[in-house]
């Protein structure tokens, strides 16, 4: 399992990047106060964050599938609804919620016709359900580079793994199409696109080694002289940086109402 890891190694690996997702993917989904929300696969909290400040914790729930997440939500978000679920199965009643949002989540869910189905359940009539995907054959720089890097040190290894590849909904349209096929009204897609900033090349490096996510599952499953290759290839690809960096990346989102 890639997210049965410590909340905060998640949060260098990929929650650096949620913040600034979770602000536009909530403007897009038109949270405003008085509202009561859903995060569906939230991991440490990053969107569940933002709706707390929108909508004031209580007014929030929270449901992810690791024990560890959410355990580490409850901790971070006391008075929010915190439950541990999969979105195939969502733990509410019908209508419960004006939003509902799955944010860097739906392409990890084993039936994602069911999960928005049940993202749309829960949802009030008129309410919205949302979703973010990253572009990950195109400029969700951080993970395109990695497999990059992984497939010249690796080939026959990195191609079984290969997020660009592997992932569903890493397209433009593709989200869009499962919103409708969910029988969503007034669907709209589009980009939202955000940046990180590291110290260094081993600020990135690290949350790899501690095998976060499908990239890092697969840079721990290496020898430690391929690993070193590794690092210093995609080191390489990404330019070689000395110091600090920034990565920018690029999400695909979907809004529609119920
Ligand atoms: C890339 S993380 C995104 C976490 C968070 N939403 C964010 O923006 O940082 C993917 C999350 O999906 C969760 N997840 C995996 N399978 C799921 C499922 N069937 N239903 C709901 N969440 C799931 C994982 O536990 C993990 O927290």
């Amino acid at each position: 399992m890639t997210f049965t890891v410590a909340a905060e190694m998640y949060d260098r690996f990929m929650g650096r990047y949620g913040d600034a997702l979770g602000r536009q993917l909530a403007e897009r989904a038109g949270v405003r106060p008085g509202m009561k929300a859903l995060d569906v696969g939230a991991g440490t909290g990053k969107l569940t964050k933002v709706l707390s400040e929108l909508l004031g914790e209580e007014n929030v729930s929270a449901v992810d599938p690791s024990e560890p997440f959410a355990e580490s939500l409850g901790e971070r978000f006391p008075a929010a609804d915190v439950r541990r679920g999969a979105a195939e199965e969502l733990p509410f009643e019908d209508g419960s919620f004006d939003v509902v949002c799955a944010q860097l989540v739906i392409n990890f869910l084993t039936d994602p016709e069911r999960g928005t189905a049940e993202m749309a359940r829960v949802a009030r009539e008129e309410g919205a359900v949302a979703a973010a995907v990253w572009d990950y054959r195109g400029e969700m720089t951080m993970l395109r580079t990695f497999w990059e890097a992984a497939g010249a040190i690796d080939e026959g290894g990195a191609a079984a793994r290969d997020e660009r590849t592997r992932m569903l909904f890493g397209e433009r349209e593709e989200i869009v199409e499962l919103w409708e096929g969910a029988g969503l009204r007034d669907v709209e897609g589009g980009e939202i696109v955000v940046a990180t900033a590291y110290e260094d090349f081993d600020d990135l490096w690290a949350p790899f080694l501690a095998g976060v996510g499908p990239a890092g599952d697969f840079t721990v499953s290496l020898e430690p002289d391929v690993q070193a290759a590794l690092r210093d290839e995609y080191h390489r690809v990404l330019g070689s940086p000395e110091g600090p960096f920034e990565l920018s990346a690029r999400a695909w989102y979907a809004v529609g109402k119920k």
